[in-house]
């Protein structure tokens, strides 16, 4: 991979820096870019204790680095004010936010949701650095910004450089589609993702009979994402490069969705992704037409920034027995293992809270899940 002097010059200086650069050049001549190319935002995800574990702390604390580019960060293992109500330990908490101290020092946000966009909404042909990969495929596909599915450690690398390798997705001409999805039955997004996403080897463009919502795009996004190793798709009439390549000839008709799953749920988890606003109003809207407490453990995940924007709301969820959480989420909290069986309207939840948390899963639509919290 060509660098130019300056680069080169990072290489050479044998600190946190050139540890950096090293990832990034690795990664390049692996995936066999060219060059390095400038990025406008990295969002490092992977950011949980659980996940980092003391070696990793140890790593972190040792690479003593400043972040050159916007950086945000994804969930962490428990909500930074209320952890304890999640029954999540001090000792946890403690290593928790010594994690999450040395990212802010680093000049990281501690945003600590996998819905950045709802923070900075990057634009057209944005080249960024994005780990978390309901993100990417968000980005990819909705906004028709530029990102690689990047591991939290190639983000951090890239927020640190403020650079990427220039391969994959950040070329136009790999982010055709190369197999047509025809829906022709009624489907539920975040369904149809976890059905099929195995199924797909590359970039799928569907065709579907309405027009989805920016809501359902995500749900679908972070389903394909989670059980296929898709980073972007395109959608015929509504996602904004659909219309720059062929549509292909392979074709895949999908005329029903069933899920299998079937547990009875201990607890109710929506807000994978975290959930936006409209979604927040969506769940009021269901719960004003049940009286009294929710029957069910009811917790749902957001981000502080929809949080703070919606207090009016949250404060009356929380009233209705609902825990509102942010900084986390179900499936990367150690917290959610204490539960048998969960029900949600996630596909990847539906995918990762077996696989992480062990737990077992039962599907619901929002209203399903909603339902199911306050008849029981
Ligand atoms: Fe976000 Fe956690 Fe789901 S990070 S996409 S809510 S698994």
């Amino acid at each position: 991979m060509f660098l130019t002097k300056e680069e080169e010059k990072l290489l050479e200086r044998g600190d946190g820096v050139s540890k950096c650069m090293e990832i990034l050049v690795a990664l390049g001549e692996i995936f066999g870019a060219e060059r390095l190319i400038p990025i406008k935002h990295s969002h490092i995800s992977g950011v949980s204790y659980q996940n980092i574990g003391d070696e990793g702390l140890e790593w972190l604390k040792g690479l003593n680095v400043n972040f050159a580019v916007k950086t945000t960060i994804n969930p962490a293992g428990m909500d930074l004010d209320r952890w304890s109500e999640m029954g999540i330990d001090g000792s946890f908490a403690k290593k928790q936010i010594e994690i999450l101290n040395i990212f802010k020092k680093m000049g990281a946000e501690l945003t600590l949701t996998c819905t950045p966009y709802y923070i900075y909404k990057p634009s057209i042909g944005e080249h960024l650095a994005w780990s978390e990969s309901s993100a990417v495929i968000y980005a990819n596909s909705v906004l028709g910004a530029r990102t690689n599915r990047e591991s939290g450690i190639s983000a951090l690398a890239s927020a640190v450089i403020g650079k990427t390798p220039y391969y994959g997705l950040h070329i136009k001409e790999n982010r055709a589609p190369n197999v047509l999805v025809k829906v022709e039955c009624d489907f539920d997004p975040a369904i149809l993702g976890y059905k099929i996403g195995s199924e797909i080897d590359g970039i799928p463009i569907f065709k579907f009979n309405r027009k989805l919502s920016d809501d359902e795009l995500k749900a679908l996004g972070a389903s394909l994402a989670s059980t296929g190793n898709i980073a972007i798709f395109h959608v015929v009439e509504q996602t904004p490069e659909w219309d720059h390549f062929e549509i292909p000839s392979e074709k895949i008709v999908v005329d029903e969705l069933e899920v299998e799953l079937d547990c009875g749920p201990d607890a109710i988890t929506l807000g994978c992704p975290h959930l936006s606003k409209n979604e927040l109003m969506r769940i009021y809207d269901l719960v004003r037409r049940f009286d009294g407490k929710a029957k069910k453990i009811f917790w749902i995940f957001t981000s502080r920034k929809v949080y703070d924007e919606m207090r009016d709301v949250v404060e009356f969820l929380e009233s209705r027995g609902i825990r509102v959480f942010r900084d986390t989420c179900m499936v990367v909290s150690p917290a959610t293992e204490r539960f048998e069986c969960v029900m949600t309207n996630s596909g990847k939840a539906l995918t990762y809270l077996p696989k992480l948390r062990g737990v077992k899963v039962v599907y619901g639509t929002l209203e399903e899940c909603v339902r199911k919290a306050f008849l029981g």
